[in-house]
């Protein structure tokens, strides 16, 4: 299992364009590790579809994206075919082979509700993203039962970019481009020093003085 601003384990596997070092693969970039439950399933199909389709989106915001699906390479390579026929876009990203679920195992990935037909449980559909320090930043954990969104990943990575170097928060919903919150621990004298562009206090019945926007910093 690996918590919240753990290192990443590194790892060696085989993969749809090759042998991949993890650590190495990653570099100096933010990295987005995607689990999926199997080959030749049709909500990973559409999954993958999507994920080319915004290949050009996350590159953008210098992210590379990995995927993991408890087959093999063999398999890998012919499904890919099908999701480029489905998404009518190029495929860039590889898919780690995990047919043994050595990996899927170590990094807490399993679905037990959803098994192969020999009975073996099939991967969950998490969504790791991990910064350019390969600690992990942002882990959800979705059923195989249920798609993602890849609009909301991509959200999320804007707001993990923009939180890792400025002194805001992202509020519920927000996009890039929109208000944030001043951190908390910012102090009200560092105001100015912080967020040139001001900061807009909104009054709360207790009084209490924390609920402070900023436009969004460049
Ligand atoms: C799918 O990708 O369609 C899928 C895979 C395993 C269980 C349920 C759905």
């Amino acid at each position: 299992m690996v918590n919240l601003g753990d290192v990443f384990p590194d790892f060696t596997a085989q993969s749809s364009k090759g042998e991949i070092k993890f650590h190495e693969w990653l570099g100096d970039s933010w990295g987005i590790l995607f689990s999926h439950p199997a080959d030749y399933t049709p909500v990973c199909t559409t999954e993958l579809s999507r994920a080319a389709a915004m290949q050009k989106d996350f590159a953008k915001r210098g992210v590379k994206m990995i995927a993991l699906s408890c087959d093999d390479v063999e398999s890998h390579i012919g499904w890919i075919e099908d999701i480029k026929d489905y998404s009518k876009c190029e495929f860039e990203h590889p898919i780690i082979a995990d047919p043994k679920r050595d990996l899927a195992v170590k990094l807490g990935m399993l679905d037990p509700d959803e098994k192969d037909a020999a009975g073996l449980p099939l991967t969950a559909r998490c969504v790791f993203i991990i910064g350019p320090d390969k600690k992990l930043k942002l882990s959800i954990l979705y059923p195989a039962t249920t798609g993602r969104n890849f609009d909301e990943i991509l959200r999320v990575v804007d707001a993990l970019q923009l939180t890792a170097t400025k002194k805001v928060a992202t509020p519920v919903d927000w996009k890039q481009g929109e208000a944030c919150m001043v951190l908390p621990s910012v102090k009200a004298e560092d105001e100015a020093k912080f967020f040139p562009k001001g900061v807009t206090h909104v009054e709360v019945k207790s009084g209490k003085k924390y609920m402070r926007t900023t436009p969004q910093p460049e």
